[in-house]
């Protein structure tokens, strides 16, 4: 685990760098970035006089993890890095914490802006609410009712704290009413990852290439019948090595179907260090280390099934219109079940492969673009929150 550094010189004089009175948008973790982009590029295009400043709370660092995105998505240069690296829940959230309230006195922001669910999102919410700022929470409402998952605790506890909440499906707004959050500060605007998605969908990298950039051979995805592209990093699947060990042997049944790519977030190589990864029976399983944007989108574009627990790839994979399963047994997205190509089987190898052989023989469930999953929920942010914090009537035609 790296260490905790020292807050760049900057937050310990914020005031002095940022500009104050507007909105102060959060990001922390990778999937952050592809979410709060678009919201930036309309804020700047919708109203370039408003004062925004970018935090990044720095819970992801390096280039696979953070600075590749930055440059990707085409994202400002954060004005703060508040640098807290890894650590344990409590450790990073509350030095979180200690880090960005001075920012927030220091700027007084009309309102803090925070999307997803990742712990960067609960802790600056908690500042800002508790220094009687108003909280913008990006991709409100959803519940996978598992508490065990952090990300679900991050979740109800921003709604609480919120004031203004965008949703990404309908059904999010029913999860809020009945947490008793208002209707008044619900706005269901569609979904700012696929916005992402849409922008930069022409220039995904094809997975060939990505191969390459790792000294792979392309064999792996040049399978006529298409390979399967596997994402792990929840805690309960990879924290805990029996169950990973078992979700190996899965991965190795399912490279006697077809090949099998394998990117590996941090978390899930540390985890792997104790493992061997099986080499891929009768087609090829590789692993690489964590992918850029590109890449990932050109891996999920045309891998012929995802395999994943990953919240985002679930909606992502939706969009491309590509089967997804999810080894997870609860989603908090389930319109990616309902109309999308997602299916969730646990984590479980029968079930897995039972799904899988149905995905390859049936070619998997077609689904539906969600409402407004259109590229432009970023824009529709953008404009509410412009009439509500740059004063009405500061919207052009
Ligand atoms: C976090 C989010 C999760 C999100 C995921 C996307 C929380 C609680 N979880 O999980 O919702 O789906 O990001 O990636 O916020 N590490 C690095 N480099 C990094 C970041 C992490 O090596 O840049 C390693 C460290 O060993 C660290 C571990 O990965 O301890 C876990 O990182 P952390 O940010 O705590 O959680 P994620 O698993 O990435």
């Amino acid at each position: 685990m790296k260490p905790i550094p020292e807050a760049t010189g900057a937050a310990a004089e914020p005031a002095s760098r940022l500009p104050t009175g507007g909105l102060l948008c959060v990001v922390g973790a990778r999937p952050n970035f592809m979410k709060m982009a678009p919201i930036l590029h309309a804020l700047r295009e919708i109203a370039p006089d408003l004062p925004v400043a970018l935090i990044h709370t720095g819970q992801h660092y390096g280039s696979d993890m953070q600075a590749t995105f930055f440059d990707e998505l085409a994202m400002p240069v954060p004005d703060l890095d508040l640098a807290v690296g890894s650590a344990s829940h409590g450790v990073q959230t509350g030095t979180l914490m200690v880090r960005f309230e001075p920012v927030v006195d220091a700027v007084r922001p009309a309102a803090v802006v925070v999307v997803g669910d990742v712990n960067s999102t609960l802790a600056c919410a908690l500042v800002a609410a508790k220094r009687n700022i108003p909280v913008v929470h990006v991709e409100a409402g959803l519940r996978s009712r598992d508490r065990s998952m952090p990300e679900e605790i991050n979740r109800v506890l921003t709604d609480q704290l919120a004031s203004m909440h965008f949703t990404t499906e309908r059904s999010a707004r029913d999860n809020l009413l009945a947490e008793g959050v208002p209707d008044a500060g619900i706005h269901f605007v569609g979904n700012v990852m696929i916005d992402t998605l849409h922008r930069h969908r022409k220039s995904a990298q094809a997975p060939a290439a990505t191969l390459a950039r790792y000294g792979l051979a392309a064999g792996a995805v040049a399978n006529p019948a298409g390979f399967a592209l596997v994402t792990l990093h929840r805690p309960s699947n990879v924290d805990d090595p029996v169950r990973l060990a078992d979700l190996l042997g899965t991965l190795a049944a399912v490279s006697e179907r077809l090949p099998v790519v394998f990117p590996l977030h941090p978390r899930t190589r540390a985890a792997l260090s104790g493992h061997v990864v099986p080499r891929g029976r009768t087609h090829p399983l590789v692993t690489l280390p964590a992918v850029g944007y590109l890449e990932a989108l050109g891996l999920m574009a045309r891998a012929r099934v995802v395999l994943t627990d990953s919240g985002g790839m679930q909606e992502e994979t939706t969009a491309l219109g590509v089967p997804c399963l999810t080894l997870r047994t609860s989603t908090e997205r389930p319109i990616t079940v309902a109309e999308g190509t997602n299916t969730l089987t646990g984590p479980e190898r029968g079930d897995i492969l039972e799904a899988l052989d149905h995905t390859l023989a049936t070619g998997g469930k077609a689904g539906r673009l969600p409402e407004c999953w259109d590229g432009r929920a970023g824009e529709r942010i953008a404009r509410i929150l412009v009439d509500r914090y740059a004063g009405a009537g500061a919207l052009p035609a």
